[in-house]
């Protein structure tokens, strides 16, 4: 496709919208074969590190190789498993090999990047153990805070959870023309939550990471794990934790422990200056309700597609699974040696299971209060920084030019005999409906319903809904009276603004997104990002035509 006929599949009423998320004009899938600018190995593989005092823990993670590039390229400084830092810009080509190492199947998802099909990490792409899956794509989304994990079908949460994740950042020009901070006060914090057994070791569900490798009577191994959405989940799951676990295993898995960048060391020194705080909550279902321990507003300069278009500020953040959040703070602010913690808020209508979870789950219900990292604030001179009042701009949302502006289409989340589904039906490996079904060039609303349908013994939980593939804007909300006590709890939290791949919808809650479908025709996944909903059928695809 050339690239005018592009442009105009784009349509020139959101052609200023469409560069600002970075929708290419020169095409993507351009320069075949051309050399690529970076050139990183990625081998998932076992490991064993120090995560908490003690004894090390075994964990899955992704081990970087820069084969080609600038030494900047991969950041594997980060602490124990996560990463390495994958950073990128804005129009570099890309190569990534992913070599599986793992005595199971997987497949690298790059959370929020616009690539072809192929490029995206769908689980029908899932590679044999010892095989390699190379990636190439150029990179055309804005600067901003991406992400990487896996997406292997019924497998993601325990993957994530044994630590195969990392950051993805992009920067472009029009990023660097702000002067934001950066090298040590660019902070990345990736916040998790796990379960410690009394060896140190990660609990998922009832068997413990190094299970596969090192058998216990009644323990399910990996491939039993991986098992569980075929007929082997009913025996393996009972056989080793009984109810309460296979009830986590769909309801999702909440860990006591928070670590932060892959450590549960809870504080870090901070000089008196200003900081850009990039946040990602990579927990598999609890989601967070930030904010600054003596209440200080937070400022918001980004969200999950890169910068706002100015900065917010909000008494608290929420951030569920999967979304991210750039916040710009000045320790300057504070007297010298002073502390601040960022904290997540106590709020309601969290996962609630009560008496269920019961020697199965967390000690830290779902919307329980606790700190999350401190700040210990040196004792030198200030060094002065403006916040910048205008950030890149972004075209507002114009929801009329989508073609089904008078028909939004609904999308319910949905629970049927122990299954979550999405209008009634779980995922699919190849399927996508009618109403799944998009053209390239056009708009659409969808609107995501969490009016609890089907839930069991009355339960509601929020959702996380990820959009694979683009960049989505959030154009409306509404909650029903029932929920309207739990929701009052979170809603000053929501940062809607700017461009957004993942979107928390709270209990009786309709969210409706507008979205831009172009360049890359084929099959794409839309799903929770609560790890355990989307393993167990809450994830379905859509089918954008050409
Ligand atoms: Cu970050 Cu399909 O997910
Ligand atoms: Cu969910």
């Amino acid at each position: 496709m050339n690239p005018h006929r592009r442009r105009l599949l784009i349509g020139s009423a959101s052609a200023a919208a469409a560069a600002s998320i970075g929708i290419p004009t020169l095409g993507a899938t351009g320069r075949p074969g051309a050399e690529a600018d970076i050139h990183i190995e990625l081998h998932a593989e076992p490991d064993q590190v120090a995560v908490r005092p003690g004894k090390l823990t075994r964990v899955w993670r992704y081990r970087g190789k820069l084969l080609r590039g600038d030494a900047g390229a991969l950041d594997v400084s980060t602490g124990a498993y996560l990463g390495p830092i994958i950073r990128v810009r804005r129009g570099q080509r890309i190569r990534i090999d992913l070599i599986n190492g793992l005595d199971e199947s997987t497949i690298i998802h790059w959370h929020g990047l616009h690539v072809p099909e192929d490029m995206d990490g769908h689980p029908r792409f899932a590679i044999a153990p010892g095989a390699r899956y190379v990636y190439e794509f150029v990179v055309v989304n804005r600067a901003g805070t991406y992400w990487f994990h896996p997406h292997p079908h019924g497998r993601t949460g325990k993957q994530v959870y044994a630590g195969l994740a990392g950051l993805f950042l992009v920067s472009d020009a029009e990023e660097a023309a702000l002067g934001l901070p950066s090298g040590a006060q660019d902070l990345p914090l990736v916040i998790q939550d796990r379960n410690f057994d009394a060896d140190n070791q990660f609990v998922y569900l009832n068997g413990d990471i190094g299970a596969s490798a090192r058998h216990r009577p009644g323990m399910m191994d990996g491939q039993m794990m991986g098992g569980r959405m075929g007929g082997g989940m009913m025996g393996g799951r009972m056989m080793g934790g009984g109810m309460s676990s296979m009830m986590a295993g769909m309801m999702g898995v909440l860990g006591d422990q928070i670590l932060v960048n892959g450590s549960t060391q809870s504080s870090r020194a901070v000089e008196r200056r200003a900081h850009r705080l990039r946040l990602l909550n990579a927990s598999n279902t609890r989601t967070l309700k930030l904010a600054w321990s003596d209440r200080t507003p937070l400022t918001v300069i980004g969200n999950d597609g890169g910068l706002l278009a100015s900065p917010v500020r909000r008494d608290y953040v929420m951030l569920a699974p999967a979304e991210r959040v750039d916040l710009w703070v000045d320790f300057g602010r504070w007297a010298p040696g002073a502390e601040l913690t960022l904290r997540s808020l106590a709020f309601k209508g969290g996962m609630d299971m009560g008496g269920m979870m019961m020697g199965g789950n967390s000690a830290l219900p779902d919307g329980a209060e606790f700190a999350v990292h401190r700040f210990k604030i040196g004792s030198g001179a200030t060094k002065s920084a403006t916040l910048p009042q205008r950030l890149p701009a972004i075209a507002p949302p114009a929801p009329r030019l989508a073609v089904n502006f008078e028909r939004p289409k609904v999308f319910e989340l949905t629970m049927g005999m122990m299954v979550w589904g999405i209008n009634g039906a779980s995922f699919e490996m190849l399927g996508a409906s009618e109403l799944e079904t998009v053209k390239l060039g056009t708009q659409e609303i969808w609107e995501f319903r969490n009016d609890g349908r089907g839930a069991m013994m009355g339960m509601v939980m929020p959702h996380s809904m990820h959009v694979h593939g683009l960049q989505f804007q959030v154009i409306g909300r509404s909650v029903s009276r029932t929920f309207s006590d739990e929701y009052d709890t979170v809603k000053a939290g929501l940062v809607d603004e700017g461009w957004k791949d993942t979107v928390l919808v709270m209990p009786g809650e309709r969210v409706r997104i507008l979205l831009r479908f172009a360049d890359f025709p084929g099959l794409f996944l839309y799903h929770c990002h609560m790890l355990e909903h989307e393993d167990t059928g809450l994830m379905r695809n859509y089918r954008a035509l050409a």
